[in-house]
């Protein structure tokens, strides 16, 4: 399995590079080539603008439940390569742990479920449920194919259930199931101030300076205390409910630990008055990714720069709707811009915040998978996350559950990204025995309801 995995964490199918558009495409195969092997009588590339979908469907089963299976074999970029003990495209095991891009984010837990499925498949020596599989290759840099397929062909996420193993443990031990996704809003704030960069000796002192300007807007967007300036945005937020606060005051978490282990810092910043989780699962945030712009080479230049970019994104909570808060970002920036800049707000890409309702049976079925393989059910987290397709998933009316086998400091979009092969090994068990019993409980109450509602037809 190892030999098997790591072929596949060699591909460096990091979407947002249109270089390794082939790469990206020979990862798709590699599924479908594997998606063939399982059996699979549908397996198909479905092409798009962009990275391709692999579709597959696993030979029917009458009478038993259809599962959705989503995920995405596409990763981020590995930059800074240097901060890698071992190159992120050659997987290496240290200490009982792989390390590779996309080792947890999202080839080794698509590779999980491949497993799991397989040796359900083995064991019963017929597939004993209906799967089907859609994996994209644009989820980490904001794609439509998939989004377009949907929506085009919404009868494509007709299942009893879907399955996104896309997501972490809350801690070692503590499986997690998440009831909300943060969206995402991400745009470039470009700003001209000069046709041309001018000697910052002549021209220091009277010519509008392209970095400078772009760095005030900026700081305008958020204040010092970490409040996002822009109008309307916290009060559109839908706050977490009582028993929602309660339940992630329960959860073990130590701070100290926190701030040491995952976040690398010497403090920990934010809204004051408001816990972690709810700074990273129940509030909006603002980031900046990066500035281009002016001189930044070795050595030094005097230049007053004429043009300044810098990559923003806000996450977004339940109650900000991407669009909107697009349009909000847009006006607030426009405020902000002084008269001598010329100053554009272009949306890159997002996704709406999503929250899920967890009391569908097969929450309970997968509880029971968790339970039985690590002697604890899932605790209901939200994520500070996003998935932004997940809300076209459910457009049949199936419920989908958020789920992974990731541990929090798998340093997913880091450098030395990892995968615990314990997680792994336990994974496939987890999820080979959720298939087993959602194969024979999954679909049972949507079928007796069908039944109930049938005979309620055929009464009347
Ligand atoms: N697997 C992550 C999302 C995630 C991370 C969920 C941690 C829960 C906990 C996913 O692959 C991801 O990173 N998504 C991107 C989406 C974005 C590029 C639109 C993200 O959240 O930055
Ligand atoms: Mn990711």
């Amino acid at each position: 399995m190892l030999r098997e995995l790591t072929g596949f964490l060699r591909i460096p199918s990091v979407s947002t590079y249109p270089d390794r558009a082939g790469d990206c495409r020979r990862a798709a195969e590699w599924l479908c080539d594997h998606l063939t092997a399982l059996g699979c009588p549908t397996v198909q590339m479905i092409e798009g603008p962009g990275h391709p979908v692999v579709w597959a469907e696993s030979p029917h089963v009458e009478g038993r439940p259809t599962l959705l299976i989503y995920g995405h074999y596409d990763v981020q970029p590995p930059e800074p390569l240097e901060e890698w003990t071992s190159p992120a495209f050659e997987p290496s095991i240290r200490d009982g742990k792989l390390y590779a891009r996309g080792a947890c984010d999202d080839k080794g837990q698509v590779y999980c479920l491949l497993k799991a499925y397989e040796a359900v498949c083995d064991a019963s020596g017929n597939p004993p449920l209906n799967v089907h599989f859609i994996f994209e290759g644009e989820e980490e840099c904001g794609g439509h194919v998939i989004y377009d397929l949907l929506h085009a062909r919404p009868e494509l996420t007709a299942a009893d259930a879907v399955l996104v193993c896309d997501m972490s443990y809350y801690a070692p031990g503590w499986p997690a199931v998440y009831t909300a996704l943060r969206g995402l809003c991400y745009a470039e704030i470009s700003v001209r101030t000069l046709q041309r960069d001018l000697h910052s000796g002549t021209y220091g002192g009277v010519a509008p300076n392209a970095l400078e300007t772009l760095v005030r807007i900026l700081s305008g967007l958020k204040d010092a205390a970490g409040e996002i300036q822009i109008p309307k945005l916290y009060r559109a937020v839908k706050a977490p409910s009582k028993a929602e606060l309660k339940g992630w005051k329960k959860l073990p978490f130590d701070e100290d630990e926190y701030l040491e282990r995952e976040v690398t810092g010497k403090a920990l910043t934010g809204l004051k008055g408001y816990s972690v989780p709810e700074r990273t699962w129940a509030l909006p945030t603002l980031e900046i990714h990066g500035i281009r712009g002016g001189f930044v080479g070795d050595g030094a230049k005097t230049v007053i720069p004429a043009h300044a970019v810098a990559k923003v994104s806000l996450r977004l909570v339940p109650g900000l709707e991407r669009d909107k808060v697009a349009k909000w970002l847009q006006k607030a920036v426009a405020k902000l811009a002084p008269r001598w800049a010329d100053v554009e707000v272009t949306m890159l890409h997002g996704g709406d915040p999503v929250e899920v309702d967890t009391s569908h049976p097969a929450f309970a079925v997968l509880d029971e998978a968790f339970e039985e393989v690590t002697g604890r059910r899932a605790v209901h987290v939200r994520a500070g996350g996003s998935i932004p397709i997940v809300p076209e998933l459910g457009l049949a009316g199936a419920p989908v559950i958020l789920t992974g086998i990731g541990l929090p400091d798998d340093g997913l979009h880091s450098p030395n990204e990892k995968l615990d092969l314990d997680q792994l090994w336990s994974g496939i068990q987890i999820f080979g025995r959720f298939l087993e019993l959602f194969a024979e409980k999954g679909g049972a109450v949507e079928e007796s309801e069908e039944e109930e509602l049938e005979e309620a037809d055929a009464a009347s």
